[in-house]
């Protein structure tokens, strides 16, 4: 059943979550649906991840942060992570100007150095002519696994400690948190995950450690403005006590 209601209106703006993280999940079944091969799917999803930036935007997100890319996903047909990697070149090169007309700077996070060629290099002219902005930061997860990244937080930290520059007894928090690619970013409060599925997929695993988890049957493809809107009044009507009793966070 379709639903109409104006989220937007109902939400409260003071009490915002500061970064919302994104599973975009459901293209490929999206365009199954249609008799249209994976791609398909993955072209309109572009539409999405469009309506979803200006949303945040609209309403005062500071942080963003789109499941663009597994590690997990290299596994995929070769055809299906080529058409991957020319979308997102295609859509990065097709955006700067919009990014830098809202004021919005693009950061990515993942193992780029691994990225086709291409690729990082779209990422790096994107990431360069808009780091100047400072309205919302929208980061792009690519070729990210969280697995992946705290095992390369552990290796720089062995690395400092087998150097003399950190001792076993100095790492905390804070000392880790500083190795992994989120190191300036706040952890995401909310996370969105489309099409039904209810899983983490190797997704920001540290970060999303007190996270409020959204799961909606919408595909990716057909997620608008409004879907995200519902999901941060969702957001909003959680009691989230971070270890506390109700009656301590009253
Ligand atoms: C998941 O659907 C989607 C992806 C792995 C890719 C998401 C990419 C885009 C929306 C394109 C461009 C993005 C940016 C940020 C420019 P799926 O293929 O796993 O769907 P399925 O579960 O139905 O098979």
């Amino acid at each position: 059943m379709a639903d109409n209601s104006d989220y937007k209106s109902q939400l409260d703006l003071s009490r915002l979550p500061r970064h919302i993280a994104i599973i975009m999940d459901g293209n490929g079944r999206w365009a199954k649906q249609r008799g249209k091969p994976r791609v398909f799917g993955h072209h309109h999803g572009v539409t999405s991840v469009r309506e979803v930036t200006e949303a945040a935007a609209e309403i005062g997100v500071k942080y963003l942060t789109l499941y663009a890319f597994s590690t997990e996903n290299w596994n995929r047909p070769s055809t299906e992570v080529t058409a991957l990697m020319t979308l997102l070149v295609q859509t990065i090169y097709s955006e700067v100007e919009t990014l830098n007309k809202n004021d919005i700077r693009l950061q990515a996070i993942g193992d780029l150095d691994r990225l086709p060629k291409k690729t990082r290099q779209a990422l790096e002219d994107g990431i360069e002519k808009t780091r100047n902005n400072g309205r919302m930061t929208l980061v792009l997860a690519l070729n990210y696994s969280s697995k992946w990244e705290i095992l390369h937080a552990v290796g720089k930290i062995a690395g400092k400690i087998r150097d003399g520059k950190l001792k076993p007894e100095q790492i905390d928090e804070k000392v880790f948190e500083k190795e992994l690619c989120t190191n300036d970013i706040p952890d995401p409060e909310l996370m969105i995950r489309t099409s039904g599925e209810r899983r983490l997929s190797n997704f920001l695993l540290w970060q999303l450690a007190y996270a409020e988890f959204y799961f909606t049957e919408t595909f990716w493809p057909d997620f608008r403005k409004n879907d995200f809107y519902k999901a941060v009044c969702d957001f909003q009507h959680r009691e989230r006590r971070f270890g506390k009793t109700s009656e301590q966070i009253q």
